[in-house]
């Protein structure tokens, strides 16, 4: 089977801040010969400001309205995708239901301890929700626990990330995603 036939669905990668939604998703895109798009991305080019700003600027309610316009329109795209969604993309219900229906969503998934020290080492992290003063590692542990029920219910597959590198990671994602399609 061609990596052109394994699937129309797109491939959907969700899972907090440093679970390796980009980077692993762009080494999946290239495996399967498929454009790369992350939701954060979408939101910055639509709105020609970067995610921090927009959080500063208008909060993050209103950059919640604009991701879930950016799933929309990366679920809507006629070429199958792999898409990455920023951490809290899944909290939205209709965002969940979204990505379940166009897409196989895997969620990538490591400890608090393995996520603080991937955004410790990502300089060019904009992320907001962890400039405050706590540790990177105590926000991601107090995300994770509410968050895990989205992750749950979003999720067709769960892909664990810890101690393995993004090739490892990327090439279990094909695997599974391949395996899931039949
Ligand atoms: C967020 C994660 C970020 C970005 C924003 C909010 C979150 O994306 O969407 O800062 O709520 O977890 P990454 O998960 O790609 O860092």
């Amino acid at each position: 089977m061609s990596d052109h036939e394994s699937s129309d669905r797109h491939l959907v990668l969700v899972g907090l801040m440093g679970a390796g939604k980009t980077t692993v998703g762009q080494r999946c895109a290239e495996v399967l010969d498929r454009a790369f798009l992350d939701t954060d991305d979408l939101v910055e080019a639509n709105t020609r400001m970067g995610v921090a700003e927009i959080f500063e600027h208008h909060g993050e309610q209103q950059f919640r309205i604009l991701e879930r316009d950016a799933v929309a329109d990366a679920c809507a795209s006629p070429a199958p995708l792999v898409i990455a969604c920023g951490g809290g993309a899944v909290l939205d219900a209709e965002n969940r239901r979204r990505l379940r229906a166009a897409g196989v969503v895997v969620w990538l998934q490591a400890s608090p301890a393995a996520l603080g020290a991937r955004v410790t080492a990502d300089a060019d992290g904009e992320r907001p929700l962890l400039a405050g003063p706590a540790p990177a590692t105590a926000t991601l542990e107090r995300l994770g626990a509410q968050r895990e029920p989205s992750y749950e219910a979003a999720a067709h597959l769960q892909v664990d990330t810890e101690g393995r590198t993004v090739d490892e990671v990327a090439a279990t994602v094909v695997k599974e995603f391949r395996a899931w399609n039949g």
